[in-house]
């Protein structure tokens, strides 16, 4: 029986897309270090889906235990979502992302390649079109990064693309996330970050809960209507549903495909600060502050290359979002 193996399935995307992959039929296998989440969101998977799922505990970078999991098992095709995210967090330890993200690709590669698996869909991100590309961003923008987190992704799209020009029986498609937010309707699964959180959402919810005071709001003068940054914020379980879309496609070509996945639209910060103020009912104090290094202004995809090829598009809006999203906190 055919399986599709989710590398980082535990983590907050990768459980979502294994959802609504075993909802849509699919056996599937996790393979996790565990490294940014628990076991027990697998149970969790599996009482949402009520479904049973394989679970590796693996380390990309370890070739002879990728090989393992290839060996005993039929592997179809594979969903990389296995990395390091957190940006502050590359710039201290530059190795450390670089090990993980890139050096796991490639072992996970040389697998896959070992055991003939050449179907691959891959976590990129609106990182990778950098400061410089006019908005809304279109997936033929030249790419570049301004962290190592960022120049991860940027390497693994090229080594991605070199691949699947050197042998035509390559289908890989280079998902760009813009920025997901919310949780599964059950509120079982959803982000959880360690510590104080980096992203925007994660700490306006730690604000609603009280376990921080108030929201640093990272500059009111830039050039938008509110002056705060706007981003294109979107549910993760329409991301997860893109995974499938996505699946699809490399299952039937080749070659490489480059699409975002967001919804087209812009959100400011104190938008979605009023957004999550009327779903949980909650007052999140804020403050205003410089800006963040390194912040663009305003970031949003041009979806039409996720319409046409994949057909898919988003459609949960900014209010779900939040609903959803403070169902997960608040239990
Ligand atoms: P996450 O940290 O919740 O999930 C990543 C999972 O991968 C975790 O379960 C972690 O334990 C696992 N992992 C990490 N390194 C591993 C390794 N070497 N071997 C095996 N497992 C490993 O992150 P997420 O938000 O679900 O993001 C998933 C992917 O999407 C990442 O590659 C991330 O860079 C990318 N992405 C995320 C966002 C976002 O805003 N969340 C935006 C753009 C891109
Ligand atoms: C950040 C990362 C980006 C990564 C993305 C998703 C940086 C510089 N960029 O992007 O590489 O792909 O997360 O993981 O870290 N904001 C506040 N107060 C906060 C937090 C955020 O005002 O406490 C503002 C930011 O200035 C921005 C918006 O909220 O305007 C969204 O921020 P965030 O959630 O961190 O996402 P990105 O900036 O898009």
């Amino acid at each position: 029986m055919p399986h599709i193996m989710i590398t980082g399935g535990a983590g907050y995307i990768g459980s979502h897309t294994c959802v609504q992959l075993l909802n849509a039929g699919y056996d599937i296998i996790i393979a996790d270090n565990f490294s940014n989440s628990k076991p027990e969101v697998v149970e969790k998977i599996e009482r949402i889906s009520d479904k049973k799922v394989k679970l590796y505990e693996a380390d990309m970078r370890d070739f002879e235990k990728v090989c393992e999991i290839f060996g005993e098992n039929e592997i179809e095709a594979v969903i990389h979502f296995a990395g390091l995210k957190a940006v502050g967090e590359s710039c201290e330890n530059p190795l450390e992302y670089y090990h993980n993200n890139i050096c796991g690709t490639i072992e996970l590669l040389r697998a896959m390649k070992k055991y003939s698996c050449k179907k691959i869909v891959f976590s990129s991100s609106a990182t990778v079109y950098g400061t410089d590309n006019p908005v809304p961003y279109i997936e033929h923008y030249p790419t570049s990064a301004t962290n190592p987190y960022g120049y991860s992704k940027v390497a693994i799209e090229r080594i991605l693309i070199d691949l699947a020009a050197a042998d035509s029986e390559w289908g890989v498609c280079l998902l760009r996330y813009f920025n997901p937010i919310g949780a599964d309707e059950s509120g079982l699964i959803g982000e959880e970050p360690s510590g104080i959180p980096n992203n925007l959402f994660p700490y306006i919810a730690r604000v609603a809960i009280d376990k921080l005071s108030h929201l640093n709001v990272f500059g009111d003068d830039y050039d938008t209507p509110d002056g705060t940054g706007i981003r294109d914020y979107i549910h993760v379980v329409d991301l997860a549903k893109g995974h499938l879309n996505a699946l699809d496609y490399v299952l039937k070509n080749t070659g490489t495909q480059a699409v975002n996945l967001g919804t087209g639209k812009g959100t400011s910060v104190l938008e979605l600060v009023a957004a999550f103020e009327k779903a949980s009912g909650k007052k999140i104090e804020y403050k205003i502050a410089p800006r963040r290094a390194g912040d663009i202004a305003v970031c949003y995809a041009d979806t039409k290359k996720a319409k046409q090829i994949l057909n898919w598009q988003a459609e949960s809006d900014i209010d779900k979002m939040c609903t959803d999203g403070w169902r997960f906190i608040s239990a």
